[in-house]
């Protein structure tokens, strides 16, 4: 299948799917999912690029791709090069070697500033800021077969390149009213997008961390399903956070794991 960043010439041969996972509120697992996502792709064989747009860096810690430094907001304005900016991931199994990162560090919350200054840059290359990230990526080429952007718990400069970027956005929501509440705000980003920037980009919504034994969660998943196109839940689990801090996807995990089953039965929905 094709999936070519909405905007460029399909006979350019792009043939990378590009998607981000993204919720301007904190803590609801979008980094356990990024995570997830890139090791189920890659040990299928896909080249990934990470592109790790949050500060923290929780992603490419994860990912064995620690930096002090990174160049992100240099590399979105054109002074240093795609191979200035990527690292390998590194861990135990064979398909990290198909996982390639741009990584972040807290010098990521200069890139407002890096754009006002460098605004004629930003013109000359992009137009806009918004398409910075789009166009960086339009250069990569065929090289990688999916793009997974992982951004900051806010609606900030990182989320909207990345929401321009993007074929589909993957949207992490717990089921609780102020995640459900907060989901207005990120919704109504997403259509302007959608309206102006990147006509073609689609999302899912994820129902994250969800204890299904309780009552109003399973309420509150249900109100969501009638107002979004929401995919199988991710339950609440410690085996999540073992993965994590074990540097272990979950598909790894034996076959009885609640955590492999229902982000088997994710991929599955969303044909990934
Ligand atoms: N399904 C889950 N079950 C149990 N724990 C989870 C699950 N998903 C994520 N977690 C844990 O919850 C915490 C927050 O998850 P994560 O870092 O993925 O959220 P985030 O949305 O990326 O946060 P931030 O907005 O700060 O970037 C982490 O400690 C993670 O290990
Ligand atoms: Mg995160």
């Amino acid at each position: 299948m094709s999936h070519g960043i909405s905007g460029l010439d399909p006979t350019q041969g792009v043939i990378m799917e590009v998607i981000t996972v993204a919720n301007n509120k904190g803590g609801v697992g979008k980094t356990m999912q990024c995570y997830q996502l890139i090791c189920h792709l890659a040990s299928k064989g896909n080249k990934i690029l990470v592109v790790d747009l949050d500060s923290q860096a929780n992603l490419s810690s994860t990912l064995g791709a620690q930096i002090k430094r990174t160049l992100i907001p240099e590399w979105l304005i054109g002074d240093v090069d795609l191979e200035d900016v990527v690292i390998s991931a590194e861990g135990e199994a064979d398909f990290y070697e198909n996982i390639s990162v741009i990584p972040s560090s807290r010098h990521l919350a200069n890139l407002a500033k890096l754009l006002i200054l460098s605004e004629a840059e930003v013109r000359k290359n992009a137009g806009r800021k918004e398409r910075l990230l789009r166009h960086r990526l339009s250069e990569v080429g065929s090289e990688f077969d999916f793009v997974v952007i992982d951004t900051p718990p806010m609606l900030g400069d990182e989320l909207i390149m990345a929401l321009v970027a993007s074929n589909r956005v993957l949207i992490p929501t717990q089921a609780q009213d102020y995640s459900i509440d907060g989901l207005e705000e990120l919704m109504d980003t997403f259509e302007i997008i959608k309206e102006t920037e990147n006509h073609e980009l689609i999302f899912s919504i994820i129902p994250s961390m969800v204890n299904l034994r309780r009552k109003i969660e399973r309420q509150r998943m249900d109100e969501l399903a009638q107002s979004f196109n929401c995919t199988p839940p991710i339950r609440n689990l410690v085996q999540m956070q073992e993965s994590i801090s074990l540097g272990k996807p979950i598909f790894m995990m034996g076959k009885s794991s609640k955590g492999k089953q229902d982000f088997a039965a994710l991929w599955d929905a969303l044909e990934l």
